[in-house]
């Protein structure tokens, strides 16, 4: 039997396109890699046979980005379409019925996909948002070529049910991949061209193995990768903020001075009513502890503005918090209801203007935060891992240590690691000067 007559053709072309937080761009690169083992190459959106549309779901207009752009790939063109992502899995059948789609794969299926665009080309709607724990992983080609700063999910899902979230729905239940498979995808990305690895995962500090090693644990096997340079991770929960990972910061070299550890809030009551399971003190003793044991760590949080209920006084709970803790950098979101989510269901809707308000002041704020940590950077000299061309011709861009941006003129290559003095600092990003290395 031959295809049906709307099948879309068989694809050789891919173009992926991720949308959300790190672990989508890691699970894009492995369908890049994936796709490409089955002989297709990359191309351009507009060219592409096949367009993977890797979809985030956290607040709503993520969600309507999706749809917006699939009616705009269905107006120029007919490439099969493949929703993958948490959209995928947090609305299934529902793309399909709303959109004219190929493909439907949830985050946890997509080692899956050439057998589905198969299935597409034979003109017959391929959905899979089946989730095995961790199987996609086994399934998936090694790293071949990566960029100096790689990503590696080595945990996923969420257990937390923070009342506004929707992870723990479109990733799962927590579940960390096996100590040796990550030591093992570590070094293929070395030796693939990392100079630094960021372990990923919705809630990465939670990972662990029978033996306990913890993340800690994990951080200092890879620590002794020949070639590797450095080692972040991202995201942290603060109630799995233990003090063997806070120590590591002290004791282990390769572990850059950065944390990402979202608060959302700073009142006591909003934070109960977001089923967050950390006071406001609680998170500020964590962050002491930090400090302490590495005094120039930069810190980062996510905060959301206008959750259902939301006081005047709890909002400057909030803004005090964030004066207290001096981010090096953050995100801030107004709340999004979420179908399905139990904050969707409260009372107390924070109306559109307030809530605008509220997340201006909270960002002149954290502007001012950032900017004071950058100004405090100049006249510093540092170690910058130089990562893609800048502007001008000779210019390069890499990262400090504390993940800022840095600008220079250099003859070094991208993937180098140069010795850096900062020369100013603007509010996203600094100067810097390459050192010459004094003659031995
Ligand atoms: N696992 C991570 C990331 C979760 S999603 C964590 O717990 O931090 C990234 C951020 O999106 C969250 O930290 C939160 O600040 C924000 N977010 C999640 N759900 C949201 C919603 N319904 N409305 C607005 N922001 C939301
Ligand atoms: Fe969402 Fe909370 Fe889990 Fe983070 S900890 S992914 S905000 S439920
Ligand atoms: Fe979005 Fe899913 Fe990440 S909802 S933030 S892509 S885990």
């Amino acid at each position: 039997m031959g295809p049906a007559m709307n099948a879309p053709k068989n694809p050789k072309t891919f173009h992926i396109k991720s949308y959300g937080c790190q672990m989508n761009v890691y699970d894009g690169e492995r369908m890049a890699e994936l796709l490409g083992a089955q002989g297709m190459t990359a191309a351009e959106a507009g060219e592409a046979d096949l367009v993977v549309l890797n979809t985030c779901h956290i607040r709503e207009k993520a969600t309507e980005k999706v749809y917006s752009e699939i009616g705009r790939l269905r107006k120029h063109g007919e490439p099969m379409i493949a929703v993958a992502g948490c959209v995928a899995q947090a609305e299934g059948e529902e793309i399909a019925r709303r959109a004219k789609v190929d493909v439907v794969v949830g985050p946890q299926a997509y080692h899956n996909l050439p057998e589905l665009v198969s299935q597409a080309a034979a003109g017959t709607l391929a959905l899979d948002t089946d989730m095995p724990a961790i199987a996609k992983f086994g399934a998936l080609p090694s790293r071949r070529k990566v960029a100096p700063s790689a990503f590696l999910t080595v945990q996923e899902g969420c257990d937390k049910f923070c009342t506004y979230c929707v992870v723990p729905y479109t990733r799962g239940a927590e579940v960390s991949r096996p100590f040796a498979a990550i030591v093992d995808e570590a070094k293929s990305l070395v030796d693939a061209g990392a100079k630094e690895i960021t372990l990923l995962g919705q809630n990465v500090n939670a990972w662990n193995d029978d033996a306990g090693t913890g993340l800690h644990g994990l951080i200092l096997a890879l620590d002794r990768i020949e070639g590797l340079k450095r080692i972040r991770y991202t995201t942290s929960h603060p109630n799995d903020m233990t003090q063997g990972l806070i120590d590591a910061h002290r004791d282990i070299e390769k572990l850059m001075p950065f944390l990402h550890l979202p608060v959302q809030h700073g009142s006591d009551r909003v934070l109960k009513a977001m089923n967050r399971s950390h006071s406001r003190d609680s998170y500020l003793r964590i962050i002491e502890r930090v400090r302490e044991a590495r005094p120039d760590i930069a810190l980062s949080g996510d905060f959301i503005v206008g959750f259902p209920g939301e006081t005047d006084a709890e909002f400057e709970e909030l803004l005090s918090l964030v004066d207290e803790t001096a981010y090096a950098q953050a995100y801030s979101f107004k709340y999004s209801p979420r179908p399905g989510t139990p904050a969707a269901e409260m009372d107390g809707a924070i109306p559109a203007e307030l809530m605008d308000e509220r997340l201006q002041r909270l960002q002149a704020a954290l502007n001012r935060d950032q900017a004071a940590f950058n100004a405090a950077t100049a006249g510093r000299s540092c170690e910058v891992l130089l990562e893609r061309p800048g502007k001008l011709p000779g210019q390069l861009i890499g990262k400090s240590p504390w993940l800022q941006s840095v600008h220079l003129m250099t003859d070094a290559q991208i993937g180098d690691m140069v010795e850096v003095d900062i020369v100013r600092a603007d509010p996203n990003s600094l100067a810097g000067v390459e050192r010459v290395k004094a003659a031995a």
